[in-house]
């Protein structure tokens, strides 16, 4: 569900886009302006604070969001001085605390906007503001970390297979999906990631197994009712296995076309349906097979060799 690109790599920023949250980028020190504050206040208030736009809040309720380029058009429609409520935009994009900065990417892309409100999921109250400014910040400051991490990972790298000695080893891990739980989705792949790392496993391929991983789980939330994960790692080779009980895809070649996708509304409105995933799946593997039945439920398959970097995410 990523933009389209042709060259495109699993790099880090790719990863931790999936991966953070958009409580943790996103600005907390909210600057507001109440629906009864004058236009004529709200350019000092831009201009004092060096933002272009603040939410507009009644009480703890967010009621609309109010724009340097709001300021403009109504200068040009004559400047008369009268509350904000009156001028701004009443219909907010909106992104929760929980989703994956991932949407937050997308959403300001797809838009052209320049923020997005944060609303706390349960309470529909407004936690923060995300800018395109707060995801570069954010990232520029996990990738400090990762790249410490990942120097550490270098020297300590467990050689888990070298150490093992039989004519065929195999490590398997199963997870099971639950259908239908959003909220949920991308467990499974953080929890895959994380055991593949405790392996030793190289942090360009344990990326790959969780993209995949994580694309292939909220195709089975979102269009299955369930499924489950079966992964076997061997020593040059991870084999990735989803299978899940559900409607089935009735023509497999047009679902990996890029851009092609039956994703409702609801599901467009969390930031998925780009008909991107199972393109991302392909770009991470080296076999990619799926067969389906309408009806019954789809079989995805995937295998990702760990020791050669021949084949590029790409
Ligand atoms: N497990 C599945 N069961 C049924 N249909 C599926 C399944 N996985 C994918 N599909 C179908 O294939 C289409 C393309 O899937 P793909 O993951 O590429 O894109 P998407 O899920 O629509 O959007 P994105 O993954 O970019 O958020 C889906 O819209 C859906 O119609
Ligand atoms: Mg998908």
């Amino acid at each position: 569900m990523i933009a389209a690109n042709k060259n495109l790599q699993f790099t880090k920023i790719q990863e931790l886009v999936y991966e953070l949250k958009v409580a943790e980028v996103m600005t907390k020190n909210l600057i507001t302006v109440a629906p009864d504050t004058r236009m004529s206040e709200l350019r000092g208030i831009l201009r004092d604070n060096r933002i272009s736009g603040t939410p507009v809040v009644d009480g703890d309720r967010m009621v609309g969001i109010v724009s340097v380029e709001d300021f403009i058009t109504w200068l040009i429609r004559g400047g008369v001085d009268c509350p904000v409520g009156q001028v701004m935009s009443r219909k907010v994009r909106t992104l929760f605390a929980d989703e994956p900065l991932v949407h937050a990417v997308s959403k300001l892309e797809e838009h052209g906007y320049g923020r997005l409100p944060v609303l706390d999921r349960s309470k529909n109250t407004l936690l923060g503001l995300i800018t395109k400014g707060d995801i570069i910040e954010g990232l520029l400051q996990e990738l400090q970390i990762d790249y410490h991490e990942e120097e550490i990972h270098r020297y300590r790298a467990s050689h888990f297979f070298e150490d093992m000695i039989a004519d065929k080893i195999t490590i398997n891990f199963h997870y099971h999906i639950h259908g239908k739980k959003i909220e949920q989705g991308g467990e499974v792949a953080s929890d895959l990631k994380r055991s593949l790392k405790r392996l030793g496993i190289h942090p360009d391929i344990v990326r790959r197994a969780a993209i995949a991983t994580y694309e292939a789980e909220m195709n089975v939330i979102i269009y299955a009712e369930e499924g489950r994960v079966d992964v076997n790692v061997e020593p040059d080779v991870i084999l990735i296995e989803v299978r899940d009980r559900g409607q089935g895809i009735a023509d497999v070649a047009r679902a990996v076309e890029p851009g092609y996708s039956t994703a409702p509304d609801w599901v467009r409105e969390l930031g998925f349906g780009a008909g991107m995933g199972l393109q991302n799946i392909k770009n991470c593997a080296r076999d990619f097979d799926i067969t389906s039945t309408v009806g019954r439920g789809t079989t995805l398959k995937i295998s990702i060799p760990t020791g050669t970097k021949e084949k590029r995410c790409a």
